[in-house]
């Protein structure tokens, strides 16, 4: 018998074997981001039970996008002893059946491979790029940007266009949870992790960035376009792929889920 429901308190450590089992990841250092974490919601981690045994897990996450309301699929992992049988697109389509009954018809997900999604009704809408950004000299320290800023600039950013993600107050928790930084450049901000920038409101069409040399970019091929990315190399990394949702979107891969 196959039941797909979220889980309960105490199925979490079955839920986070599995996932560690199938991504590779170290259950000790795993289980302390997993149950920490911001936007951890139990009621957002769905599982596949067949005969009472788990075999499929993927996780949601809600979206606010101008256009409405939408959430993002992750961590999409079947027992490896039991791939091939259908059990993940059964699952994602009773997850997609579940949030349009619940005010979230829209579904977002980023894919190494495009199968069972395309098979679940999803479509690529764009590609997530990555690629080593021109850096210019860096003379000076640039100056921190304090919070508030960001979150009104981006707040702003945000409001212009309905295609583009909203960051409600747990997702600008979350945003805070991971170190990062926001540097004063080319009119906005840049922010900045260890060697990487997802995340750029700056004026486009500068030749180089003030970046530390060697730091990365990733984000969608389409805003990396928009905001001319200035990148020395560039390559396709994941499949942006989306269900009911009216087009394009727009969001930072700081966002990523
Ligand atoms: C992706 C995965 C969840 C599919 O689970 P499943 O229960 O075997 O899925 P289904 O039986 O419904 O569908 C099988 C199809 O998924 C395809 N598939 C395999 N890996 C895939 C991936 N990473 N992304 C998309 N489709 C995938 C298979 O090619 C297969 O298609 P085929 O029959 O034409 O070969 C499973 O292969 C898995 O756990 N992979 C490792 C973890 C992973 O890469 N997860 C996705 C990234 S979040």
């Amino acid at each position: 018998m196959i039941e797909i429901r979220t889980i309960r308190k105490n199925e979490g450590e079955r839920f986070l074997t599995l996932l560690c089992q199938v991504f590779e990841l170290d259950i000790v250092r795993a289980r302390h981001v997993f149950f920490k974490e911001p936007m951890f919601d139990l009621g957002r981690k769905w599982a596949l039970f067949e005969d009472g045994e788990l075999r499929t897990i993927l996780t949601t996450t809600p979206l606010e996008f101008g256009f409405g309301r939408a959430f993002g699929v992750a961590g999409v992992a079947t027992d490896p002893k039991h791939q091939g049988r259908g059990l993940a697109q059964r699952m994602i389509e009773h997850v997609l059946e579940h949030g349009a009954a619940n005010g979230e018809p829209g579904c977002v997900l980023f894919a190494h491979k495009e199968t069972v999604y395309e098979r679940c009704g999803f479509r690529t809408v764009d590609m997530v790029v990555r690629g080593p950004i021109l850096a210019s000299d860096l003379s000076e320290t640039p100056d921190v940007v304090p919070f508030r800023t960001v979150q009104s600039s981006y707040n702003s950013w945000a409001a212009a266009d309905p295609a583009r993600l909203r960051r409600d107050e747990r997702r600008w928790r979350y945003w805070r949870w991971i170190p990062r930084t926001c540097e004063a450049a080319i009119g906005g901000y840049l922010c900045v992790e260890p060697h990487l920038c997802r995340e750029a409101l700056v004026s486009p069409g500068l030749e180089k960035w003030p970046v530390m040399p060697g730091t990365s970019w990733l984000g969608l091929e389409s805003m990396t376009k928009d905001l001319s990315v200035p990148l020395a190399a560039c390559e396709k990394e994941l499949f942006v792929m989306s269900h009911s949702m009216p087009g394009q979107i727009q969001m930072y891969m700081t966002d990523q889920f």
